[in-house]
């Protein structure tokens, strides 16, 4: 019996020493392997984008001068002039937003002077930033798909809803939460012209990103759209509030101040979602019929709700479904301003 027992353990030796264990090895080195790739793999990645935000061009001349005059206060609406005077795309571009339905002016705007009068520094500012943003990747991208056509969508929408929510909650002003949430996710678009075939623009480029998709996407890629865009706008000099609004228009809880800028910009991300997938018929009914749109921003954001009252914003049913109608409406009022920022 003894020497029966010997032999298993013996057995049992030979099986630890020369199959289990070399198996696990290999197993091992093999994870290690794998992990050393990705490491090296996602450095690539991180070096690529920076690389890629290094290269941008800076934005046309007309930019820094519109950015110098408007943030000193000692400025002039006629040095304003001067300043977008140069530029005749955007002089076209202004005269044809002031006379759009989006700002619903009674009175035609035919003058850049007018059109600062009526807009006020702020509001050409705004347009002036957005439509460089626009066209520079317009021009950039050389991709005209129903993907990227999403893309816009959403991200127009998204410019909406911040506004309406801005307007209502009388957050001045409202042309900046406008256009904080125009190009809340243009490191989306950075990221897709560094890794263009890496960059699988079905998973990432639309769709909600959850805390679980953004940990995913900062595994691949060592970084979050969030990031990239937030170092894209240092490059470019932009207003730090518009650069720390979207820097964390995921996480709005971790940033020091101007929290209510990305708290904003992160619920008007989540109803501009809501939106474009309502639009979408068969979704509709089946989703609105059981849901508030309260309740499903909230099912999209967990904690919303909370976070907004410690930062002392206001959160009710009737308002919140109060904004998603005004959305809806200013979203085929505003249908061509789009088109009008993007123009080259
Ligand atoms: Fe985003
Ligand atoms: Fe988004």
């Amino acid at each position: 019996m003894k020497t029966k027992d010997r032999s298993e353990s013996f057995h049992v030796l030979l099986w630890r020493t020369y199959l289990i264990q070399p198996c696990w090895l290999v197993a091992k080195s093999l994870l290690e392997h794998f992990r050393e790739a990705h490491r090296v793999m996602k450095e690539s990645y991180y070096s690529k984008i920076e690389r890629q935000i290094d290269s941008f061009p800076s934005l046309p001349t007309t930019v820094a001068e519109v950015m110098r005059v408007v943030n000193n206060p000692e400025s002039s609406a006629k040095e304003l002039t001067q300043a977008i005077l140069p530029d005749q795309s955007m002089c076209v571009a202004i005269l044809k937003i002031a006379n759009s339905a989006l700002y619903g002016r009674p009175k035609k705007v035919s003058s850049i002077e007018t059109a600062i009068m009526v807009l006020g520094f702020n509001e050409i500012q705004n347009i002036v930033l957005s439509k460089s943003v626009l066209s520079s990747f317009a021009e950039k991208l050389h991709r005209d798909d129903d993907i990227i056509d999403t893309f816009w969508e959403h991200s127009f929408t998204c410019a909406l809803a911040a506004k309406v929510i801005a307007e209502h909650l009388n957050l001045q002003p409202p042309g900046e939460y406008f256009i904080g949430g125009l190009i809340h996710d243009i490191g989306k678009l950075a990221m897709l012209l560094t890794l263009s075939d890496e960059y699988a623009v079905e998973t990432w480029l639309t769709g909600f990103s959850t805390t679980e998709k953004l940990k995913k996407e900062r595994e691949l890629f060592g970084i979050t759209h969030q990031e990239v865009a937030g170092k894209l706008l240092r490059k470019w000099s932009f207003p730090d509030k518009l650069t720390f609004g979207l820097e964390y228009h995921h996480n709005p809880e971790e940033l020091t101040e101007n929290q209510d800028f990305a708290l904003i910009l992160q619920v008007a991300d989540a109803m501009s979602f809501l939106l474009c997938q309502h639009s979408r018929e068969e979704e509709r009914d089946q989703i609105e019929e059981n849901f508030s749109i309260s309740q499903q921003l909230q099912e999209l954001l967990p904690g919303i709700v909370e976070k907004w009252k410690r930062y002392k914003l206001p959160w009710d049913e009737l308002p919140v479904e109060m904004w998603y109608n005004w959305l809806e409406i200013e979203k085929k009022h505003g249908s061509s301003i789009l088109s009008i920022l993007s123009a080259q």
